[in-house]
This record gives structure tokens, C-alpha cells and sequence, in this order.
């Protein structure tokens, strides 16, 4: 299977999984979830469930509730898009190449639906199959990466905090870490732990998950400066009109780029002690540093 049928598939695979798993539009009360599929099957990347996947395969060839585990990393992640897009945070139009969800459902419902995906993405870890401390584990991580201390939250506070500052060095490292390389760093530890990973499997694949996250938002940042609104379905050159600290804002284009070649080699490194089974997790470390949206 070529890398891009492969992508094909898993991408489908996550797509029935969360089909299944959100109510349906006909379910009262509508409006929340028409909001909620609106984002949701959008044609997101599916990064994340494709990283808890690839994880997993790179552990154990078949490991039980690994859908649903992948499946709650998409739900917090669009939470977080549409959050993201909110007039009170980066007053976003467009999003997945669609009007973003408070334009088409309004403030109310956005938030709303950024809320019912959160904590829908906990009823499925609560429902997944596994063993009980598997499942609070999963539970504790999930809320951890997303959460205030060193968490997505806490990296978007940072981020809308810095809006004009002074870009320095520091000070987009720790936005990254968290904003972005929490949920990132997150989804390969779940992989890893649904498979019943060993010790040295997990630390491999969460310092993967660390370069691989800090990678990401490197070229999300670039890609915010290189690529058209049309190629990316949203709004481009949004970060340096609003004074957001950057990679290219810090670094500039060439040492970012640079950087982010660094990154996607050390993640190669990290995998060190797995062989051709965690092929997958390397091409998809080469696919989030050359994609172009
Ligand atoms: C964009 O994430 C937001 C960031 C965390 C940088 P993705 O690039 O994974 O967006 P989708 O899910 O494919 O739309
Ligand atoms: C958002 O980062 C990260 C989240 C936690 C949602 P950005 O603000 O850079 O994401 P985009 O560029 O709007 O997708
Ligand atoms: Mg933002
Ligand atoms: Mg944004
Ligand atoms: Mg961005």
C-alpha cells in the first residue's frame, strides 16, 4: 500500500469510528449536532488518530478499542479549532475550506459545540474497551494535555497573551509545547498505551510524538506565511496581522524550515528501537514536515 492509500484508508477508518460515535442531526436537540458534524466532517487530516494508529501498529498487531481511543483525540482537537476560530480568540472566517463554525451556527452554538465535543471525547474514553486503569489512564492524559499547566489551554493562553509581544526564543517554545505539542505528544503515548506498550516502547514514541509535535506547528506557522487561503481553507498571513509569536516571526523562513528538518530527524532517531513496524510512524513524520496545508 503507497503512503497516500494508506492515509486513504486510516482517514476512513476514523471517519465511520466518529460517524458512530456522534449523535446523528436528527438527534434533539438538532442544532448542537449539526453544529458538531458540521466541524467535525469538515476533511480534517485526521493527524492525530493517524499517529495514535500508526503507534499502535508499530506495539501490536491488533489491539481492541484503538478507534475510539484515536477518534477522542479528533473530538478534542476540532473543540479546539472551533474555539480557536472564535471572534474573541483568532476571529476566524474559514476553516477545513468551509465558513467557520460560529458563522454559520452563531457564537452561541459554536462555543456549544466546542464544549459537547470536549466532553463527548471523554464519554468515549469512559466507554472504550480496555481494562479500567487503562482507561483512567487514558482518561487523566487526555484531560492533562488538554488542560492549563502545559496543556493546549495553557498553550492558548500563552499564545493570545503574546499577541504583539516581543517574539523571543523562549517564549515561543513554551506556546508550542503546550499549544499544539501536548495533543500532539498525546496521541502517540495513547497509541502506545491501548497496545499495552513496554516502558522503552512508550519513551520512544512520546519523544517521537515531542519532535514530531514541535515539527508540526513549525510548519503550520510556515505554511500560515508560504501557502494561499485556497490551499490551506483558511485565511493565510493571519499570524503576522495579528502580531502572534511565530517560528518565522523568531527565526525567520530559511532557520524555521531548517529547524523543522531537525525535528522530523530527531523523531526519526527516537524510533531507534523499532524496526519496519513503525515504517508507517516515519512516513507520517516526513508527511507533517513536506505537507502543503
Ligand atoms: C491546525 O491543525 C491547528 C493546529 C493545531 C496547528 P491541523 O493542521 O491538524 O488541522 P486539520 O485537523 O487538518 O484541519
Ligand atoms: C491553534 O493554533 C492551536 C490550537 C490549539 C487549536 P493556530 O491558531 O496556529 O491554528 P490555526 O493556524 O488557526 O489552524
Ligand atoms: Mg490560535
Ligand atoms: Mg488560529
Ligand atoms: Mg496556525
Amino acid at each position: 500500500m503507497t503512503l497516500a492509500e494508506y492515509l486513504t484508508a486510516q482517514q476512513r477508518r476514523i471517519d465511520h469510528t466518529l460517524d458512530r460515535l456522534v449523535p446523528a442531526e436528527s438527534t434533539p436537540p438538532e442544532t448542537i449536532h449539526k453544529a458538531m458534524r458540521y466541524s467535525l466532517f469538515a476533511g480534517g487530516k485526521r493527524i492525530r488518530p493517524l499517529l495514535c494508529l500508526a503507534a499502535s501498529e508499530a506495539v501490536a498487531d491488533f489491539t481492541p478499542g484503538i478507534e475510539e481511543v484515536a477518534s477522542s483525540l479528533e473530538l478534542i482537537h476540532t473543540y479546539s479549532l472551533i474555539h480557536d476560530d472564535l471572534p474573541a480568540l483568532d476571529n476566524d472566517d474559514l476553516r477545513r475550506g468551509r465558513p467557520t463554525c460560529h458563522k454559520v451556527f452563531g457564537e452561541a452554538m459554536a462555543i456549544l459545540a466546542g464544549d459537547s465535543l470536549l466532553t463527548l471525547a471523554f464519554e468515549v474514553l469512559a466507554n472504550s474497551p480496555g481494562d479500567d486503569t487503562r482507561r483512567a489512564r487514558l482518561v487523566g492524559e487526555l484531560a492533562r494535555a488538554s488542560g492549563t499547566v502545559d496543556g493546549m489551554i495553557a498553550g492558548q493562553v500563552l499564545d493570545i497573551e503574546s499577541e504583539g509581544a516581543e517574539p523571543s526564543a523562549p517564549l515561543l517554545a513554551s506556546i508550542h509545547h503546550a499549544k499544539t505539542g501536548a495533543l500532539l505528544r498525546a496521541s502517540l503515548r495513547f497509541g502506545a498505551v491501548q497496545s499495552s506498550a513496554s516502558e522503552e516502547q512508550l519513551e520512544a514514541l512520546s519523544s517521537f510524538g515531542a519532535h514530531i509535535g514541535l515539527a508540526f506547528q513549525i510548519v503550520d506557522d510556515l505554511l500560515d506565511v508560504e501557502e494561499s487561503t485556497a490551499a490551506l481553507g483558511k485565511t493565510a498571513g493571519k499570524d503576522a496581522a495579528q502580531g502572534k509569536v511565530t517560528f518565522p516571526a523568531v527565526y525567520g523562513i530559511e532557520r524555521s524550515h531548517a529547524m523543522a528538518e531537525e525535528e522530523r530527524l530527531e523523531a526519526h532517531l527516537a524510533l531507534r528501537p523499532f524496526d519496519e513496524r513503525a515504517e508507517r510512524l516515519r512516513e507520517l513524520a516526513d508527511f507533517i514536515v513536506r505537507r502543503k496545508a
